[in-house]
């Protein structure tokens, strides 16, 4: 079973956006438990090569801003390497360089579409070059931007936020406009004009806007919450406290689903800002499946795979339609969790925007493929903890990308 109390790394999302938020501000800027996996890694390495130093002792992290003028030419291209949320917002800031660039990422990253942020650039007047709508990118003619009226064609935190983040340095104003409330810690963190009129949401950004203060104790990352969140769900005797936690509302969807599941999980706000942040409780419940409605899936996107799994547990059918953008992540996420499902003997329909699960099911043994995608790798660890059969995991590590310490940290609550 699960059992105990742990407190998680830094949310991920949150420290992308505080060290390239605060790089943009003259001065330091001071965080604590700071998440210092790979996809973070690699915005502080193309932040330094943009001349933003930074220092780290533990899981604090000092960022020596410059105002963005200051920033320096890079003498090689930048590299994302697997993290679509460093290549998409850095973009948005590289549009508005006044010297050329080259963003550069690994191969899946390289498969991921970039065409979402790079058109909505181009119409401000970024000259970006594409690799047929993929990395690598250059960033070449330098003219001032122009602020834009946009309405993101999919729900896209990451689209969001690079245009907003360019709106920061385009003459007039920037307008997003989105019809799925996507993740808003830019908006947050930026203190950005935002209204929510007729289920659209309006964010607006220009030149006016400066940039606060952002030193802040990141909150624990609910994504990575999700995946122990479920075992405890699942696993009869299981009682599990997570501390100082992410409670942003854009991003605990998955709570919402769990209670209408059955589950027995109660959470406490403690701090509003500049972000959410408080005390779950989670113990072991029965649980039914359900439809997932379309309004949630923005905000349960990055829960999925470990949603996936729980599903195998609970009784009747967890049906998941509209969420097609699953398969522009890491990997293609609706084939990934239905082909591992599959090899774990699992009954899985797949759709072209999601699955239908019925349970509950048991889960034979299997390697897991995780094409290199952190999430179905924690996921499919989880889904070891509900079997005596053994499921391998062909490339543990990757879990990395999101959270290094995640095996200790499953290790110390599996009593
Ligand atoms: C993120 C936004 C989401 C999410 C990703 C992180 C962000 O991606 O899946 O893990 O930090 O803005 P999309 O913007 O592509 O939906």
């Amino acid at each position: 079973m699960i059992q105990g109390k742990i407190k998680l790394p830094g949310d991920k999302s949150i420290s992308h956006r505080a060290a390239l938020f605060s790089a943009l501000r003259e001065g330091e800027s001071h965080f604590t438990n700071f998440n210092l996996n790979n996809d973070c890694k690699a915005t502080l390495s193309c932040l330094e090569k943009l001349g933003i130093e930074h220092k780290k002792r533990g899981t604090n992290l000092t960022i020596f801003g410059k105002s963005f003028d200051k920033w320096q030419k890079p003498n090689a291209a930048l590299d994302a390497q697997n993290s679509g949320t460093t290549a998409r917002l850095l973009s948005g800031l590289l549009a508005a360089l006044p010297f050329d660039t080259k963003l550069v990422g690994d191969s899946s990253l390289s498969n991921r579409p970039m065409d979402r942020v790079v058109k909505p650039l181009q119409k401000m007047g970024a000259r970006i070059d594409t690799t047929l709508g993929c990395l690598p990118l250059t960033f070449t003619r330098k003219v001032p931007l122009q602020g834009i009226a946009y309405t993101t064609p999919m729900a896209s935190a990451q689209v969001k936020s690079a245009i907003l983040l360019a709106g920061l340095y385009a003459e007039g104003k920037t307008k997003v406009t989105e019809n799925s409330i996507t993740r808003d810690h830019t908006e947050r963190m930026l203190s950005l004009n935002s209204e929510i009129t007729d289920k659209q949401k309006h964010i607006e950004s220009s030149s006016l806007n400066s940039i606060p203060d952002l030193s802040m104790e990141i909150p624990g990352d609910f994504s990575s919450a999700a995946f122990f969140i479920c075992a405890a769900l699942a696993i009869p005797g299981s009682s599990l406290r997570i501390s100082r936690v992410s409670l942003n509302p854009t991003r605990i969807g998955l709570i919402n689903v769990l209670k209408e599941m059955g589950a027995q999980l109660e959470f406490n706000i403690e701090q509003e800002k500049p972000e959410p942040i408080g005390t779950i409780d989670v113990s072991a419940s029965k649980l039914q499946n359900l439809n997932i409605s379309k309004k949630i899936i923005p905000n349960i996107i990055d829960e999925i795979p470990i949603l996936a799994v729980l599903a195998t547990q609970a009784h009747g059918d967890l049906v998941l339609r509209n969420a097609e953008e699953l398969r522009y992540k890491e990997s293609d996420r609706i084939n990934t969790i239905v082909q591992n499902l599959r090899k774990l003997d699992v009954e899985v329909d797949e759709f072209k925007d999601g699955f239908n699960i019925s349970g509950p099911q048991k889960l034979g043994p299997g390697t897991i493929e995780t094409h290199g995608d952190h999430r179905i790798a924690m996921a499919f660890s989880i889904a070891n903890q509900f079997t005596n059969s053994h499921i391998e995991i062909d490339d543990p590590e990757c879990a990395a990308v999101s959270f290094p310490g995640f095996y200790k940290t499953l290790d110390s609550i599996v009593k």
